[in-house]
């Protein structure tokens, strides 16, 4: 294996701005503190969540990497003091606070996992962030379970895709919106049940025909603001709402008494933000039930483009134009080892 440098090119913008502050930078390659792994980067997965970090609209938390990219797949080249020796060589892919669009990056032992024979390292980048979010928020919160129906906002979005195939894996009927009928195609072969054109039909309308008035047993929400009253709407008795963005808006009017009618929960979550343990049981639990799904090549991320890291800036404006369908993903360095 070869010698860890002292330097690394990364992506670390000095002031917030457009795609175009997204330069190649020299920064110091980071070092494993106790429980982490310094992992050699082969491909990094692009969020909305960087768009917003390089505007100057989401801050990393404390003690976080300015570096932006919070998934990454690549080589665990050395282990902080507690972790064994022997990890050093695993192909991982990890959920990281920070510090993605990088050569190196150091990742807690405990969000990673292991990038099975089946998953290429761009796939395996493009898995964790929506994967953790999916499964704590549908899975988890909103406890979406088989032989349910569930309405999930943004179809083609990285979020939404994985719904798609996590709902898949797990018997679950998933309702999708999305914003073209091209868009609302391509969800449908990815595997939603139904696709509703959001810009041309009224969705409260739309899935209470699907369900037969019955309503969904959960809505995962992206958007916020006035969807929230629509979105309660679509909510069958006992249904849960999980907020994890507030795209149109950051309040809402909600009728409190039909909550209360129709035992309605409403809940969310933000991810990057909770603590190592936290992500580190949930990382726990995914390679129990999840993993062996990708191990069997039944866990594949819907791939949008790829970019190498000194174009990280053109990866933005592909997010930004809104036409992806999938996933984006950085290539940073080789991907054979
Ligand atoms: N809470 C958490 O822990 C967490 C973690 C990760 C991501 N997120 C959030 O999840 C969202 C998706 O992230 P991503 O990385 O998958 O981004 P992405 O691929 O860029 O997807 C964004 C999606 O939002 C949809 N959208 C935007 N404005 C909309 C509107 N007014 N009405 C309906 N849909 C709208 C777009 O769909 P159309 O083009 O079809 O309109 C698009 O598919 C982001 O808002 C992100 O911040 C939250």
């Amino acid at each position: 294996m070869d010698a860890i440098p002292d330097t690394m090119r990364a992506i670390d913008p000095e002031a917030p701005g457009g795609p175009e502050v997204l330069i190649v930078v020299d920064r110091p390659v980071p070092r494993p503190a106790l429980g982490e792994v310094l992992i050699r980067v082969a491909a990094a997965g692009v969020n909305r969540p960087d768009v917003m970090q390089r505007q100057g609209r989401y801050p990393p938390p404390p003690g976080a990497p300015t570096i932006l990219g919070l998934e990454i797949a690549g080589t665990i080249v050395a282990v902080g003091e507690d972790v064994g020796m022997e990890q050093i060589g695993q192909r991982v892919c990890a959920l990281v606070a920070g510090g993605g669009y990088a050569e190196y990056a150091v990742a807690p032992a405990g969000q990673c996992l292991p990038v099975p024979e089946s998953l290429t390292m761009i796939e395996a980048a493009a898995i964790p962030e929506t994967l953790f979010t999916v499964w704590t928020n549908l899975f988890e919160r909103a406890y979406a379970t088989e032989g349910d129906v569930v309405l999930v906002h943004g179809g083609t979005s990285g979020i939404g895709t994985m719904a798609i195939t996590l709902c898949g894996l797990f018997g679950i009927d998933v309702i999708v919106t999305a914003g073209s009928p091209e868009k609302c195609a391509a969800a449908l072969r990815l595997g939603a049940a139904h696709a509703i054109d959001y810009r041309a039909e009224d969705f409260v309308a739309r899935v209470r025909e699907i369900t037969g008035g019955k309503g969904v047993a959960a809505v995962l929400d992206m958007v916020g603001g006035d969807y929230l009253p629509r979105n309660l709407q679509c909510l069958g008795d006992d249904g849960r709402h999980v907020s994890i963005a507030v795209q149109r808006g950051l309040e809402a009017t909600i009728p409190i008494f039909e909550i209360m009618r129709r035992r309605l929960t409403i809940t969310g979550s933000t991810l990057r933000a909770r603590d190592t343990g936290f992500k580190a049981l949930v990382a726990d639990e995914l390679s129990r039930t999840v993993w062996p799904h990708a191990e069997q090549g039944r866990l594949k991320p819907v791939l949008d483009r790829t970019f190498p890291l000194d174009q990280a800036a053109d990866a933005h404006r592909r997010m930004e134009a809104g036409d992806h369908v999938g996933k984006i993903v950085l290539t940073v360095g080789a991907m054979g080892d």
